[in-house]
């Protein structure tokens, strides 16, 4: 079975889906030890996506092809469909694909192995959303009424689509704030400095266009948008931080936040691993 998207799961499913994950994550369920063949098809630049699925894949025993696309016959023109049409036909079990098009899924309706998509442009980010999910269950034990403020680049954010609509889904309160050329077209928009004494997550997203920014305005972004040690003082003493990867450290989070005692940044890679060995094992079981 494919995971495109969360858009049709229903909380039981999705829950479903972490309690499978805990019991990987607890050693109970080691009754998956096949010699499957997982395909990692990443076509765009990925460390947590990727290297999880594949650690994922060897805990459950399976063999994995890890797709570099600047050695492949893209560069002799091969489009997205070809690629995965001829991976769908050697007979491999599951194919992981992270692509820049938004919903690329859409062109490969006719493939037969079941697809799990790692990533599609500004759309959807499933695993990530659900091993967010799964962060704040160990966290609280529940979702409806946990209030989230997701915080950043929330335009060009995968992960704060699939998560508002997921999260809004399972009942959650779900604020948003950022700058404005950075505001997306949903949800309700708030100043960090209005929202931060209540809420109960905090995440926060890279700022995509890092690179093309000096050094003063870094430290700007940080004092208007960013998490910072004063702002960590200003949070419920339950509260979390958490932020899906890469982050910059300086600029939407200080270095002494990455780590701190609120921080769930390295749980949410760990959750990564036992997330993603859920989904392939629904995938392929
Ligand atoms: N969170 C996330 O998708 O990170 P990577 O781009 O490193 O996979």
């Amino acid at each position: 079975m494919s995971l495109l998207n969360l858009n049709h799961y229903t909380q039981n499913e999705i829950l479903n889906i972490i309690n499978i994950a805990i019991e990987f994550k607890e050693g109970k369920k080691i009754d998956f030890k096949q010699t499957k063949i997982i395909a990692n098809l990443f076509f765009e630049p990925s460390t947590r996506t990727h290297y999880s699925f594949e650690v994922a894949a060897n805990k459950l025993g399976c063999k994995t092809l890890n797709f570099a696309p600047d050695n492949s016959s893209l560069e002799k023109g091969e489009t997205l469909y070809d690629t995965i049409r001829t991976f769908d036909s050697f007979d491999i079990d599951c194919l992981v694909i992270r692509h820049s098009q938004n919903e690329y899924y859409k062109q490969l309706q006719t493939i037969n192995t079941p697809i799990l998509n790692a990533g599609d442009g500004s759309g959807n980010h499933p695993t990530q959303s659900l091993l967010d999910l799964l962060t704040i269950y160990e966290e609280y034990g529940y979702f409806k009424g946990l209030t989230i403020a997701i915080a950043g680049d929330i335009k060009h954010s995968r992960v704060a689509r699939t998560n508002f609509n997921i999260m809004k889904k399972l009942g959650m309160n779900v604020l948003l704030t950022g700058p404005e050329n950075l505001k997306s077209d949903y949800g309700s928009y708030y100043d960090i400095d209005d929202i931060i004494h209540e809420v109960d997550i905090l995440m926060m997203l890279r700022v995509q266009n890092e690179r093309h920014i000096n050094k003063q305005e870094i430290l700007d972004y940080n004092t208007k948008y960013g998490i910072n040690e004063n702002r960590v003082k200003k949070m419920k003493q339950t509260s979390i931080i958490m932020h899906p990867g890469p982050f910059n450290r300086g600029m939407e989070i200080t270095n002494d936040v990455v780590e701190c005692d609120k921080s769930r940044i390295f749980n949410q890679s760990n959750n990564g691993v036992y997330l993603r060995m859920a989904v392939i094992y629904n995938a392929i079981k």
